[in-house]
């Protein structure tokens, strides 16, 4: 059956998502079409669910400013998305919403690779919520900071701290930029800490992406750790949730992957 997907945003007109998506089903011989869909910021839930039946999807990614909202319109929740509190990739199965959150174990992927046992994360957001209970479900050292207070609050069983409560002799395996410093394009805290916690880590990872190098991975870069931006993140998220639109085998994800990315460099 030819399967009607999209992405909802808003903003949406930058997302990489329908690229992505339609390349993959071309190359895997599926049926089906990908659009990127805006829609209005203050729809409520019944908007949201009487959009998505009426429209005939059969499954649909999310993003901002949805993802609370998807988690409260779905039927069931699948995963980790009840304990992230959003969901970012929806499946209709007879008739009902199945809710899934693809950021958390996407990210993963991208680092499961490395023997790293300790991760300081910094920003307390919705991304950085999701990466800390993946992070913690699979046993690191989980260490989470903040420019302010008030975030921190949502985040249980791992240590927090703000940012000028964080001791540059601290030292991490991984160090995360989970703010939105980088689409402001500033580094997320003082340079000279920034600078020794990166010192001492063994991988920098930025979950924004950009076509320069963001302004957190260029410093790491100058430094000689080695750096990554959001791209894979972007791409292993898209393929999971390719994975259940099409009720696709795992073993096929690197398949999907490694089409995804080709996807990009076109
Ligand atoms: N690659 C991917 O697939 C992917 C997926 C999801 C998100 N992302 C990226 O992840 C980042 C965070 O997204 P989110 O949804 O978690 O955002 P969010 O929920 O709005 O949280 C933003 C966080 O950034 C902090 N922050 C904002 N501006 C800052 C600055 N100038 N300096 C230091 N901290 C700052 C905020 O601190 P306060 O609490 O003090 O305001 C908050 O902790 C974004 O860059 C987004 O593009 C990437």
């Amino acid at each position: 059956m030819s399967k009607k997907l999209c992405v909802i945003g808003n903003p949406i007109s930058h997302s990489l998502s329908p690229k992505m998506h339609t390349y993959a089903m071309e190359k895997l011989g599926l049926s089906g079409s990908y659009e990127a869909i805006r829609l209005k910021p203050d729809i409520t839930k019944e908007e949201l669910k009487d959009f998505i039946f009426e429209t005939g999807l059969t499954g649909l990614n999310v993003t901002v400013p949805f993802k609370e909202l998807a988690f409260t319109a779905v039927t069931k929740l699948e995963g980790l998305a009840k304990d992230i509190g959003a969901v970012n990739t929806i499946v209709l199965k007879d008739k009902k919403l199945i809710g899934y959150n693809t950021d958390a174990p996407g990210f993963y992927e991208c680092i499961k690779k490395y023997d790293f046992k300790s991760v300081l994360i910094l920003g307390a957001g919705g991304s950085a919520k999701a990466i800390s209970l993946i992070l913690q479900k699979e046993g690191f050292r989980v260490v989470v900071a903040n420019r302010s207070k008030a975030k921190l609050k949502d985040f249980k069983g791992v240590q927090t701290r703000l940012f000028s409560e964080l001791d540059s002799k601290e030292s991490y395996d991984l160090v995360i930029n989970a703010t939105s410093a980088s689409l402001e394009g500033t580094l997320p805290l003082e340079e000279v800490v920034l600078k020794e916690l990166l010192a001492n880590a063994k991988l920098a990872f930025d979950l924004m992406y950009k076509d320069e190098k963001t302004p957190f991975c260029a410093l790491a870069s100058t430094l000689g750790v080695e750096e990554k931006d959001g791209k894979e993140m972007l791409i292993y998220q898209g393929a999971l949730a390719f994975l259940k639109f099409f009720d696709l085998e795992e073993r096929l994800l690197d398949k999907v992957v490694f089409y995804m990315r080709e996807a990009l460099l076109k």
